[in-house]
């Protein structure tokens, strides 16, 4: 009789009232389940954290909303170890939205663009990270976004995280001065030390703006934002006419969303006068959805792959260990504790 594997799970246990805190979440333990014709089981080894993940309790965006009860939803890196379908052979590893717990589920029908075999001989933080949507969401958005032609002036919010600090560097790569926002010295001096940022602004100094403005001299050309908020109410009045405008995301709003009521705009902090800058000089935020350009991941991968194998790219990640770090990890994370780059909790090796 073989033995039957116990699935720990956190779960979404307790409504959230105002912000969401670790106390929403329980564990559980089940059965794994006896798997039906074209599915695998994965065994879930790194566990990706995203400031999007928030959102999953107030919105439906590209997954659907979590209700109570729910496993929490959550990327990963996982191995199939057990299959009835021959696309998932054993011992193969993927991606795809297995949720915070050890064991998960797929099925051959899972269509959605984030299920996918990875790549062998790649390690599972940049699999999860530079190779995976945050490394994909910086990728594409410098190249459909950005069209940096060189020696232009580029700002980076949330430069210290998974998407920025890939944002930045591509922008290094193409020759121009790149200019990041960080939360405290210690992150600005790593954006400048180990990212080969050309400058750091903290942007919880009083005099941000100011700084900001010191640093961009001759204006900015392209502004990589996904916080909005004050970063993006500094950086609006340096962009130049026509400047292009990445604006992929809205961190500093999501602690602000909570189930049931109504979301603010995306857009909220555009002021009178911010608006009629952006009239004026013809700028408009304009928005991608990474999933839209999955079908371009591997020839994406293969340009990321190759800046890093020449140096050019660092794929900074914080790994922590331990299914019982994983609430902590969402909350504390996305309030901008130590962590420098991708967030991740491992599970298993
Ligand atoms: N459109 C898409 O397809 C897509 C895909 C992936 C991600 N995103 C969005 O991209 C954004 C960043 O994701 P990520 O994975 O890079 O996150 P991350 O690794 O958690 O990094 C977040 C960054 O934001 C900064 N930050 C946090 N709160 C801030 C605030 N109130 N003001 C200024 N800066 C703040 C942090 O700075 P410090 O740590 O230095 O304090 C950190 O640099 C999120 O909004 C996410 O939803 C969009």
């Amino acid at each position: 009789m073989s033995e039957t594997l116990v699935n720990r799970q956190w779960f979404y246990a307790k409504p959230i009232t105002d912000h969401l805190t670790a106390d929403n979440f329980a564990r559980r333990e089940v059965p794994v389940p006896e798997l039906r014709q074209g599915q695998a089981l994965i065994r879930n080894r790194l566990i990706s954290i995203d400031p999007a993940n928030r959102l999953y309790f107030a919105i439906q965006n590209y997954r659907r909303q979590i209700e109570l009860g729910d496993v929490m939803a959550a990327f990963a890196i996982g191995e199939v170890v057990k299959s009835t379908d021959p696309r998932f052979r054993v011992g193969d590893l993927w991606h795809g939205d297995f949720g915070w717990q050890d064991y998960a589920v797929i099925n051959s029908y899972d269509r959605a663009e984030y299920y996918h075999r990875c790549t062998p001989g790649m390690s599972d933080e940049d699999l999860l990270g530079v190779y995976g949507i945050t490394g994909m969401t910086a990728y594409f958005g410098v190249e459909k976004v950005g069209r940096l032609t060189g020696r232009e002036t580029v700002v980076v919010g949330g430069a210290t995280g998974a998407c920025g600090a890939i944002i930045g560097q591509l922008a290094k790569i193409a020759g121009c001065r790149v200019v990041g926002f960080a939360g405290g010295p210690e992150k600005c001096a790593w954006l400048t030390g180990e990212m080969g940022f050309d400058a750091a602004v903290d942007y919880r100094a009083p005099d941000m703006a100011q700084r900001l403005a010191a640093e961009c001299p001759d204006g900015v050309d392209f502004f990589s934002d996904a916080i909005g908020g004050a970063i993006s109410q500094a950086t609006i009045p340096l962009m130049k006419k026509d400047a292009r405008w990445y604006h992929f995301g809205n961190m500093s709003e999501y602690d602000n969303m909570v189930p049931g009521e109504t979301a603010p705009r995306h857009d909220a902090f555009l002021t009178p006068e911010l608006k009629a800058i952006c009239k004026e000089r013809n700028l408009r935020p304009i928005f991608l959805l990474v999933f839209d350009f999955y079908c371009r991941r591997l020839e994406a991968q293969e340009t990321l792959a190759s800046y890093i194998a020449d140096g050019r790219l660092k794929a900074p990640n914080t790994t922590l260990s331990g299914f019982e770090k994983l609430p902590a990890a969402l909350i504390d994370g996305s309030l901008g504790s130590n962590k420098l780059g991708k967030l991740n909790v491992r599970l298993a090796g």
